[in-house]
């Protein structure tokens, strides 16, 4: 099943000043220039699928895909490795009582004064991920909650990266809820990926750090794309990609869709109500990334402006869409995806069927559309059991 409720009356025709003043062009560029000088940076592919856009009736489908970013799989590797750095360095800046640039830090210049900076993060698996790698690389501790349903799989990932693992009872948010209670109370870092009133600068630059994204379709495309479908979880990977196109593109960046799943709908329920909402979560979705409760009081901010509509989307969706792309049609590149990075991909394939919602979201044989596949195989477990069901 799929339901969209259509927020604003189509694309908002101006730069909003959310899209501008929660996260600004100069921290854009800053996270661009900083991110592009890390080892093993390469911009990651923006495929075109031309015999899917036909199958669709649509004019043209690109599907950027995060799989190969930095090694770890997903998009998030952009996120919490860079606000890592920030935030040591603004402790170190606090403790030496001088300026120092991220640079320095992450060259190892003040990696006495790292390896006392303990940080932490609840996660689902991808933003864990990227904390671990980015505390690796640094020489910072790093311990992060996961809640009960995060996999094995996911988990492993992170201790090879070093990282502390905790498991916690209860779901996402109550693992944000105990690792904030328990930095505070022994005077470690969060560096989270979601904001809550009175903590705002790491998320703001994770999202700083997604916008590289934004950054690399725009250098790659000679036409804005008119759609861009975008998974959410707390909402902050669809808010840096939607501030950020609007800078890059102003009026002809594209008519934003957000998409989540319909165990975990906040931003759905929150556009509903016309303010922020937590959505209560019964039962976990496989969207494993997305199984968010509360939306990012930020991303939310940005999100309430440039969003014109929002969709949610049942599990059943998702083995489809990853099967559509590593078996592709015509001479479309195959392309293996996890169950978060295909969420826009099956929402867009659902809506396509549906004559009244294609009508509505203004899709027709001259569309382009834009993809964010955030999630390679983060877990190969999880990967070949879901090809397993559907191939049944
Ligand atoms: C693969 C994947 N896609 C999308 C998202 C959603 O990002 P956000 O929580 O910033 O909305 C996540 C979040 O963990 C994710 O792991």
């Amino acid at each position: 099943m799929t339901d969209l409720i259509s927020y604003q009356s189509g694309k908002p025709d101006f730069v909003k000043a959310a899209a501008q003043q929660v996260l600004s062009k100069q921290a854009f560029d800053e996270a661009f220039q900083e991110i592009t000088q890390w080892q093993g940076y390469g911009a990651t592919p923006l495929y075109s699928l031309p015999s899917l856009a036909k199958d669709l009736e649509l004019g043209t489908l690109c599907y950027k895909d995060e799989g190969p970013r930095f090694g770890l799989a997903s998009f998030k590797a952009l996120g919490g490795a860079y606000a890592a750095l920030h935030v040591l360095k603004r402790e170190i800046e606090r403790r030496m009582g001088q300026s120092v640039t991220l640079e320095e830090i992450r060259t190892g210049q003040w990696a006495q004064e790292v390896a006392d900076v303990t940080l932490t993060s609840a996660t689902d698996g991808n933003h864990g991920r990227s904390l671990a790698w980015g505390c690796q690389m640094i020489g910072a501790p790093c311990r992060i909650y996961i809640h009960a349903q995060v996999s094995e799989g996911r988990a492993q990932a992170m201790q090879a990266l070093g990282a502390e693992v905790i498991r916690i009872e209860g779901d996402y948010d109550a693992s944000v809820d105990q690792c904030r209670r328990e930095a505070q109370r022994y005077g470690w870092f969060v560096v989270s990926d979601t904001s809550w009133p009175g903590y705002n600068q790491p998320p703001r630059d994770v999202m700083a750090g997604y916008g590289v994204m934004a950054r690399e379709v725009f250098d790659s495309l000679t036409e804005a794309p008119t759609h861009i479908f975008l998974q959410a979880g707390v909402g902050g990977l669809a808010a840096a990609m939607a501030a950020s196109l609007r800078q890059l593109w102003g009026k002809k960046s594209p008519r934003i869709v957000v998409v989540e799943p319909d165990f975990a709908p906040c931003l759905f329920e929150s556009a509903r109500a016309g303010a922020m909402t937590v959505f209560d979560i019964k039962q976990e979705t496989i969207m494993a990334g997305l199984s968010c409760g509360a939306p990012s009081p930020l991303a939310w901010e940005i999100l309430q402006n440039e969003v014109s509509d929002f969709l949610s989307i049942s599990d059943d969706l998702i083995g489809p869409a990853m099967v559509q792309l590593v078996r592709p049609s015509g001479d479309d590149p195959k392309i293996e995806a996890g169950e978060s990075g295909v969420a826009g991909l099956a929402a867009l394939m659902s809506v396509c069927q549906l004559s009244d919602m294609r009508q509505k979201l203004g899709l027709d044989h001259k569309s382009r559309v834009l993809l964010i596949g955030s999630e390679g195989v983060t877990d190969p477990v999880i990967y070949n059991q879901i090809m397993q069901d559907v191939s049944n």
